[in-house]
């Protein structure tokens, strides 16, 4: 199953989740903990972002943090760059283009995961008269950094970086990065939006609503980006109805200023699953995007097995728009993934690798299965997005992007 894909049991509880191993279920108590503790010593509540927080990236516990599997097989999703080395070759090639007709050279990747799209890109990005001279790798989990050592050390111009580099000049790339960043989550009350936060019952982790009334840490800014979202839906008609329940990530601001405040000129390339606002904000969406992915099976309940399962939101590329625009990017584009990889030469990258092959061989199989997967609207295709930001550029640098025209959805930001 791929990290979004169709939710394929309703409410996890003890039903159809496979078990998991007294070692595992240990570590899952001490990440209960922890949390626990930081509730009671919160006076009882705190915000599902602070949960999520503790829950994926609590140092040496927390579902990114520490040893679980994560991608694959053995773990709990897949990602595009693991479903085929397509997805990453393609992307390559357009940013060895903007790498050139920028006059820069290099590549910055967020979140890189187990490195297996830096390992595949690379494969275009230094063939003969490419401009790229080096491969930074930004990644907050220990775990996670050790892998992209293994697949990566034999690379040359690959390094780690544990902090964003000043006057980066060049293109930034990150893949499933966003939706992995802690989401607040909110519920129609009335007039007005309430924070869905996380207490303690008498069985565990329970959702506790309450108003932003100031008492809490982060009311504030809250009520700031609930009075955003209000105006904005109303400015299109749209109410949404009572009991309704969304999410936010409140530290996409703060991402997208850090990037720009490191960047001198270039490109920034980011794909996940989302939609603009007014689509992912309707009231068809009663119960938000939020969604937990164990052993590959999907379901909603973020309570279960904390620090075993990966937890992530849809993401409003709206408010990527708007925080790009308020940090001095430029919106360059906007498209799906099935749009932008068939413009970026996904069918070319896929002659490439197939010449030579017998079309009943198993990697021929592998590689037409894989471009099913990347481009059908009901798997990757239309689910995932693809946008283009740009900074500092002059007009021409980058003229009539191809991954990008042949499905402009600016307009629907
Ligand atoms: C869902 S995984 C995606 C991994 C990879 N990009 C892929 O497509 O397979 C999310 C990744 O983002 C990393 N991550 C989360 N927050 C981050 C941050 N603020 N800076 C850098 N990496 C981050 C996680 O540790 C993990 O590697």
């Amino acid at each position: 199953m791929t990290r979004r894909g169709p939710v394929s049991i309703s409410n996890a509880g003890e039903k159809g989740l496979p078990t998991p191993s007294p070692d595992a279920l240990a570590h899952s108590e001490r990440v209960r903990s922890l949390i626990v503790e930081r509730i009671s010593a919160a006076g009882g509540w705190i915000s599902f972002a602070e949960y999520m927080q503790l829950a994926l990236y609590a140092p040496a516990l927390g579902y990114y943090s520490a040893g679980a599997a994560k991608f694959g097989g053995e773990g709990d999703f897949v990602t595009a760059p693991l479903i085929s080395p397509l997805f990453s070759r393609t992307c390559a090639r357009r940013i060895s283009s903007w790498l050139g007709g920028t006059g820069t050279d290099a590549v910055l990747e967020f979140g890189p995961g187990t490195g297996r799209f830096a390992a595949d890109a690379l494969e275009v990005l230094t063939e003969p008269g490419s401009a790229l001279r080096r491969y930074a790798l930004l990644e907050v989990s220990g775990d996670l950094r050790a892998r992209q050592v293994e697949t990566l050390h034999s690379m040359t111009g690959v390094e780690w970086i544990n902090e964003l580099p000043r006057g980066f000049r060049g293109v930034v790339f990150a893949n499933e990065v966003l939706d992995a960043l802690p989401c607040e989550r909110f519920v129609v009350r009335g007039e007005t939006w309430w924070r869905l936060g996380v207490g303690l019952g008498a069985s565990g982790f329970e959702w506790r609503v309450r108003p932003p009334d100031g008492a809490a840490p982060g009311d504030a800014e809250f009520i700031e980006a609930a009075e955003q979202r209000i105006k904005d839906l109303l400015l299109h008609d749209e109410i949404l109805p009572e009991g309704y329940c969304g999410e936010w990530h409140p530290w996409l601001d703060g991402w997208m200023s850090a990037l720009s405040a490191a960047m001198d000129r270039g490109v920034v390339l980011l794909a996940d699953y989302g939609l603009p606002r007014l689509h992912l904000m309707h009231p068809d969406r009663i119960q938000g995007s939020l969604r937990c992915h164990y052993r590959h099976y999907a379901h909603g309940d973020p309570f279960l097995l904390p620090g075993l399962g990966d937890i992530t939101a849809w993401v409003d590329f709206s408010a990527v728009a708007e925080s790009a625009s308020r940090a001095g990017f430029k919106v360059t584009g906007f498209t799906t993934q099935a749009a932008f990889l068939m413009g970026a030469g996904i069918e070319q990258e896929l002659q490439i690798m197939a010449t030579g092959l017998d079309p009943a061989s198993p990697d021929y199989l592998s590689l037409a299965h894989g471009a099913r997967t990347l481009l059908l609207p009901g798997e990757m295709g239309e689910s995932v997005k693809f946008m283009m930001l740009t900074r500092n550029l002059d007009e021409g640098e980058i003229a009539d992007e191809p991954s990008f025209s042949l499905r402009d959805l600016r307009d629907s930001l």
